[in-house]
């Protein structure tokens, strides 16, 4: 299920799996996959269950399926390391080339994959950012925005807790301003930042609107 939202005359939704499709480009959004997170913990000692890599493919998967795009943009940390290409199984590598097949996938880089190694086993164009039509795909939100562009941006993996009967719950989060918006991390093993914390207080401005990614619906607050 999505949001729709009107941003630079473009239709955009607000998809409960953390992706974002600009419907008239034609364009699906992801940001910090972390894809082999499981793997490079191993290597430091702590053995999570390497099963996170399935989980989250099959999710890029499912809504590439849904969406058909012609472009996926995933906005950086794609990877969780610079050897990342180098130690997953290859399997995973043929996995996600078959599903970017025929369609132009950009690589923007994130502070994780920046020097990423054996580029080459990937169907896709890596770029530091990327400006299309009045659109700004980066990794770290820009403190200063130029006036008639909207950026999209990752990184932060925003989250947000909602209080109830005394309970708190913590849902990642879409962080939505006047020109930007922070999309929640995609990956399967990834934390998050609370959107009050004092990390993200400096960045993100009062008046914002949060997208809470419930498990059945989008909660916008
Ligand atoms: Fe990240």
């Amino acid at each position: 299920m999505f949001i729709k939202k009107n941003i630079n005359n473009f239709t955009i939704l607000f998809d409960s799996s953390g992706s974002i499709y600009i419907t008239e480009l034609g364009i699906l959004l992801i940001s910090d996959l972390h894809i082999g997170k499981s793997y490079s913990c191993a290597i430091n000692g702590n053995f999570l269950p390497p099963f996170e890599i399935d989980e989250t493919i099959e999710k890029i998967k499912s809504i590439v399926d849904f969406y058909n795009p012609k472009k996926i943009i995933s906005l950086g940390d794609s990877f969780h390391e610079a050897s990342t290409l180098e130690i997953i199984d290859n399997i995973y590598i043929n996995n996600l080339n078959k599903i970017f097949k025929k369609r132009e996938v950009i690589f923007i880089d994130g502070n994780h994959d920046a020097e990423l190694k054996s580029k080459e086993k990937i169907d896709a164009i890596f770029k530091d950012s990327l400006k299309l039509d009045n659109f700004n795909f980066t990794h770290i939100k820009n403190s200063k925005i130029i006036d008639n562009l909207f950026e999209f941006s990752g990184h932060f993996h925003p989250k947000v807790s909602i209080i109830s009967n005394r309970v708190t719950y913590s849902f990642k989060c879409f962080v939505l301003g006047k020109n930007f918006c922070i999309l929640p991390s995609f990956g399967t093993y990834t934390g998050g930042l609370n959107i009050n914390s004092n990390t993200l207080k400096k960045i993100i401005p009062q008046e914002k609107t949060v997208i809470a990614l419930g498990k059945n619906h989008l909660i916008e607050i």
